[in-house]
């Protein structure tokens, strides 16, 4: 489903990322880790069309993305979620799940603007696609509350409402345990899994929380100062030398 080829990110002097390759198939969670400043982000922002890539090709579904502007990537199937929330903090849960529904809708702006049938009826599934991922996300007491009056937690898990409520193939979660206290790292991982198997998607995610990434993941891509070092499973990749020497190298 996704493959990265020979992708190389550079800013000035740093080169972000490094000839970085790896494949992922549908229907896996694909952990990406490694430490602070690896390229994790920029491989996600490289993704999702934010950043220039100076050298390589991203394929979708035997699709370069590279020829796909930022705008495009929602209609392709894939979506995403930012280290530091992006929501409408004014706006209530069911309105910001509603706004990443309309992501990826069709229909052009005189259509809406003269609220044609067809775009009344459009509205109507809509709606009944963002209730269905409130329901799933257990976001359905706060459902009317301004985003900008509930706890750091539940706004994660509206960022991911968000998110899926565009109906992606391809998930992209940057630290979606950052910030979250043990307990709610656990049903974290419960949701992602619960996900992954009704909705039928795949999952890219960058996480610091080792223990989530290594019990979630199907497969583990390391970074390390923009260069992949490891790549398998969660076994293969915890046993890895260079990789452990990568973390420990970080350690205080
Ligand atoms: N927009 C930018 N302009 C200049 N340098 C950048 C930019 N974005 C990232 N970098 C640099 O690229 C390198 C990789 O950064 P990146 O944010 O991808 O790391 P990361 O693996 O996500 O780290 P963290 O775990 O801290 O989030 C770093 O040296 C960073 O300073
Ligand atoms: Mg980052």
């Amino acid at each position: 489903m996704l493959e990265v080829r020979d992708l190389t990110v550079r800013f000035g002097g740093i080169t972000a990322l490094d000839r970085v390759s790896f494949s992922a198939a549908a229907g896996r969670i694909v952990g990406l880790i490694g430490p602070n400043g690896a390229g994790k982000t920029t491989l996600f922002n490289c993704l999702s069309r934010l950043y220039r890539c100076d050298e390589g090709d991203i394929l979708f579904e035997g699709r370069s993305l590279l020829r796909t502007p930022a705008h495009g990537i929602a209609a392709l199937g894939i979506a995403r979620t930012f280290q530091n929330l992006a929501l409408f903090r004014t706006m209530s849960v069911r309105q910001n799940i509603l706004l990443g529904a309309h992501s990826r809708a069709a229909g052009g702006f005189v259509a809406h603007a003269l609220r044609l049938p067809r775009v009344r009826a459009q509205e109507r599934a809509l709606a009944a696609q963002a209730d269905e991922i409130v329901e799933l996300l257990e976001l359905g007491p706060v459902a009317g509350r301004r985003v900008a009056d509930l706890p750091f937690g539940t706004l994660k898990r509206v960022e991911l409402g968000r998110a899926l409520a565009s109906r992606p193939k391809l998930l992209l979660l940057d630290e979606p345990a950052g910030g979250l206290n043990h307990e709610e790292v656990g049903g974290l991982m419960e949701l992602l899994r619960g996900i992954r198997e009704r909705l039928s998607l795949s999952l890219l995610l960058v996480e610091h929380h080792m223990n989530l990434v290594m019990r979630i993941s199907d497969q583990v891509v390391a970074l390390n100062f923009g260069r992949k070092i490891a790549d398998g499973t969660p076994d293969e990749v915890r046993h890895d030398a260079e990789l452990v020497k990568a973390y420990l190298g970080n350690a205080p």
